[in-house]
């Protein structure tokens, strides 16, 4: 039994509600995503929590997993889509949030399927309703506004040091008998696009994350791999959060990793047909 679960959630979403109205203030014209993100964690680390990983900046195409480098030079442009993904922990526990932005725009079409989809999925987010149920929800509210969710992406539980638990629960209609049980922690995230609705993977890897302890030969490798356990609790990480390892070593230092499968990368997607892409995502407790 894990007694602190839900204290740590209580604290974790507390401050995630701050931080969330406090990242608003930043994504307008003419902002360096890489200050945004900066802003951000320092905020969540100022609180007395950590970012459960590097804050996701993602634009129009990009549907998630973008995160601005060390030295990232990309600007926010008038109606740039934005989607912000934050996660906020407390001891390895997440809260996973995310909201997206139409610069110069009050409104989006697309904005609002994604806020609406998850509005009706939350409702009928309840301990014994099933995946597929929900899932049906998210669809047929987006196809209502006339757009396609992304079938290949999915909401999904949270468990402690593990930030994409079981079951998925995929945007897109399904026939998954699994039920939600009491005491899970889910994240609702919807993808709206009027594209075809289908990501790939899109260029460099720019989140990590450890996922095994396989022997290393680099000195700096092995370092790593001990700052991705005890200062990011397994959850992703960004290279320009590792300060204390050479830029070039770095590399050498994450390429060994990534080949003997001790970290796992995450490069941004991208909606297949170039299409411009919104999301909406809340975690909940289920009670
Ligand atoms: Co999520």
């Amino acid at each position: 039994m894990d007694e602190n679960f839900e204290k740590d959630w209580n604290k974790a979403k507390e401050i995630s509600d701050v931080v969330m109205e406090f990242s608003r203030g930043l994504v307008r014209k003419g902002a360096r995503v890489l200050d945004i993100a900066d802003s951000i964690e320092q905020k969540i680390l100022s609180m007395g929590a950590k970012p459960a990983w590097p804050v996701n900046i993602s634009i129009n195409e990009i549907a998630a997993h973008y995160t601005p480098v060390a030295n990232d030079t990309l600007v926010l442009d008038e109606n740039d889509l934005v989607k912000m993904d934050i996660g906020v922990q407390i001891n390895g526990l997440a809260v996973d949030r995310a909201y997206t932005v139409c610069i110069g725009k009050k409104k989006h079409p697309m904005i609002e399927a994604s806020q609406k989809a998850v509005d009706e999925t939350l409702k009928i987010l309840k301990p014994g309703v099933k995946v597929c149920e929900l899932s049906e929800v998210m669809e047929n509210t987006v196809k209502e506004f006339g757009f396609n969710t992304i079938r290949n992406l999915c909401g999904h539980a949270i468990e402690r040091n593990e930030q994409h638990a079981l079951p998925s629960i995929p945007n897109a209609k399904n026939t998954n008998q699994t039920k939600i049980k009491e005491g899970q922690l889910i994240a609702i995230e919807v993808f709206v696009t009027d594209g075809i609705g289908w990501v790939m993977d899109s260029g460099q890897e720019l989140i990590f994350k450890h996922v095994a302890d396989r022997p290393v030969r680099m000195w700096e490798a092995r370092r790593l791999l001990e700052i991705a356990k005890k200062d990011f609790d397994r959850l992703p990480f960004a290279k320009r959060w590792i300060k204390d390892v050479p830029i070039m070593k770095l590399d050498l230092a994450i390429n060994e990793l990534l080949d003997n499968g001790s970290l796992h990368g995450y490069s941004p997607l991208k909606e297949q047909s170039n299409a411009p892409v919104a999301v909406t995502e809340e975690t909940k407790f289920v009670k």
